[in-house]
């Protein structure tokens, strides 16, 4: 299937309150488990960093795994963030995850390097995949851990209605159209493997993990 870009950043009121409300408990508690699995060397404590972290639930749910560690989250969207920053005094982790302003490639994190960088769904949006694979670069330190997720773009419309209508049926229409859009936008594990290795990050593995996920990581 020939590949759709879609906007970067979510910023519309209406995108981000359902975004930010929808049930990931399936897709986002997979991303801890596989971290778990995939960087079974993690110290007890360090400092991650999420790439385009959004409203925010990954990063709690790290949180609360990794009880020594802090993480500090960037996106582009005032929005997400502010919904995020709702959410984080809601569970009582604001000392342990603090979320900013950025947009890649641009600005800043509070830290340079990072013990642990990873990023979930964020390749699919941006107008050059290899601003995430720098910002990796950028932020991690050397030999640093490194775990990427993101959609598999299908193979076929056939394939891309069952993926909607198996995990996206019950949603609001809004969040149906935007995993339609995502998944026309996404990348499949081949692009990836060529975007890898012109950053330069040949030595991270790729691995299709679900039938709409894909996997980096080393
Ligand atoms: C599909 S959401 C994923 C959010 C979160 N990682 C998660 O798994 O729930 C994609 C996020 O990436 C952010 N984003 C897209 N392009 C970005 C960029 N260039 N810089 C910073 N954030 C970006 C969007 O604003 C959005 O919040």
């Amino acid at each position: 299937m020939e590949r759709i870009p879609e906007p970067e950043l979510m910023t519309g009121a209406e995108q981000v309150a359902a975004y930010a409300g929808a049930d990931f408990e399936q897709p986002h508690q997979r991303f801890i488990e596989l971290l778990r699995e995939r960087c079974p060397a993690l110290p007890e404590a360090g400092t991650a960093l999420d790439l385009g972290c959004g409203p925010g639930d990954i990063a709690c749910r790290f949180a609360r795994a990794f009880p020594g560690w802090q993480v500090h989250g960037l996106d582009g969207s005032l929005p997400m963030l502010q919904i995020g920053k709702r959410m984080l005094a809601a569970a009582g982790l604001e000392h342990r995850v603090g979320l900013y302003h950025c947009h890649l490639p641009d600005g800043a994190a509070p830290l340079s390097r990072y013990d642990l960088v990873y990023s979930n769904s964020v390749l699919h949006h941006l107008e050059q995949p290899a601003v995430l694979w720098r910002s990796i670069a950028r932020w991690s330190r050397a030999g640093g851990p490194v775990l990427v997720m993101d959609l598999l773009r299908p193979e076929s419309e056939q394939e891309l209605a069952r993926l909607v209508s198996e995990y996206s049926r019950n949603d609001p229409e809004v969040l149906r159209t935007d995993f339609t859009n995502s998944l026309r936008a996404a990348y499949r594990a081949d692009e990836v493997r060529e975007q890898l290795e012109a950053a330069g990050l040949e030595r991270l593995r790729v691995e299709v993990v679900s039938d709409r996920h894909w996997l980096v990581w080393g």
